[in-house]
């Protein structure tokens, strides 16, 4: 089994995930090493940037008695023009447990998919999906909450480019939750309605900001300096319009004081970012564990 999209799960496997996920939270299981996977091979092979995905990924394996080995990109043999489908070949060859693939490209690992044996992990593609962080966004909310279900979740900011927003948007509604989408005009998907940041937060249980993504846009956005964060940014007084109680959310990495202010993200009785963060281990735990498993 792959982990390609959210799409790609079902309801079970979604629900199973996310227990398990939190009882590796919950108990002192997730401090210690577990052997489940022990003398299994982890692969990471990141095209694009990461800390906290790339990290807890191989964080997940270890914890598991796994190895996790990663594909320095830059100094591998794409850089000489090897392709896709060749490396993934020569990956294969080395018959790893799970594959886990960050790539620029929306499908790119769906075709690795298709060539490597083992089960292989969508850790973002382009701007299609990123469907581990939708689960640990998801683990997170639930833990915080206690549920998803009758949830508002305002996403805002660089709809188009994310696929955080994407996964979350398949995701969120699958588990009870109402998702409403928001950002700059320029900056939101043709095939939606937009709403306004504003309308987006109002009365929101969970608001959740997005990196504005300068690597995909094409023309830089133009903003003066504060211009984003006044606009389209939360802000202490968009986030007093949102529910009692509400939680702020945000992937990383943060733009501070460009889609989020500093106080917002600090704040330690609202901001969730450090337990996204914390949560993206026993998730990717449940992910590795779950693919491999299926395989053995
Ligand atoms: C995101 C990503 O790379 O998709 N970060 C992450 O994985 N936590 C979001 C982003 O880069 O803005």
């Amino acid at each position: 089994m792959d982990l390609l999209s959210i799409d790609s799960l079902t309801d079970q496997q979604i629900a199973a995930i996310l227990d398990r996920a939190g009882e590796y939270f919950s108990s002192d299981r997730v401090g210690r090493s577990n052997d489940q996977l022990h003398g299994r091979i982890v692969f990471n092979v990141f095209y694009e940037n990461s800390t906290r995905t790339a990290m807890s990924f191989a964080t997940a394996a270890h914890r598991l008695g796994a190895s996790a080995i990663a594909l320095s990109v830059e100094r591998s043999s794409v850089a000489k023009g090897e392709s896709l489908e060749d490396t993934a070949r020569t990956l294969n060859a080395m018959r790893p447990d799970a594959l886990v693939i960050r790539h620029r490209e929306n499908g790119a690992p769906a075709t690795v998919a298709a060539i490597v044996d083992a089960p292989v992990l969508n850790a973002g593609d382009g701007t299609n999906e990123h469907p581990t962080q939708a689960l640990l966004d998801a683990a997170t909310i639930r833990h915080r909450l206690s549920r998803t279900d009758g949830l508002t979740v305002a996403i805002c900011g660089d709809i188009r480019h994310s696929r955080v927003a994407r996964s979350n948007a398949k995701l969120l509604p699958r588990l009870g939750a109402e998702v409403r989408l928001a950002g700059p005009p320029e900056l939101m998907p043709g095939n939606i309605v937009p709403l306004t940041v504003d309308e987006a937060i109002a009365g929101a249980d969970v608001v959740m900001m997005l990196r504005v993504q300068r690597e995909r846009l094409e023309a830089e956005l133009g903003d003066a300096p504060g211009e984003y964060l006044a606009r389209y940014g939360l802000t202490s007084e968009r986030l007093a319009t949102a529910a009692p109680g509400a939680v702020v959310m945000h992937p990383g990495p943060m733009n501070r004081g460009v889609e989020i202010e500093d106080r917002v993200a600090d704040d330690p009785d609202r901001s969730l970012i450090t337990l996204q963060v914390e949560m993206g281990v026993p998730v990717r735990m449940a992910c590795l564990e779950m693919v491999i498993s299926a395989a053995a």
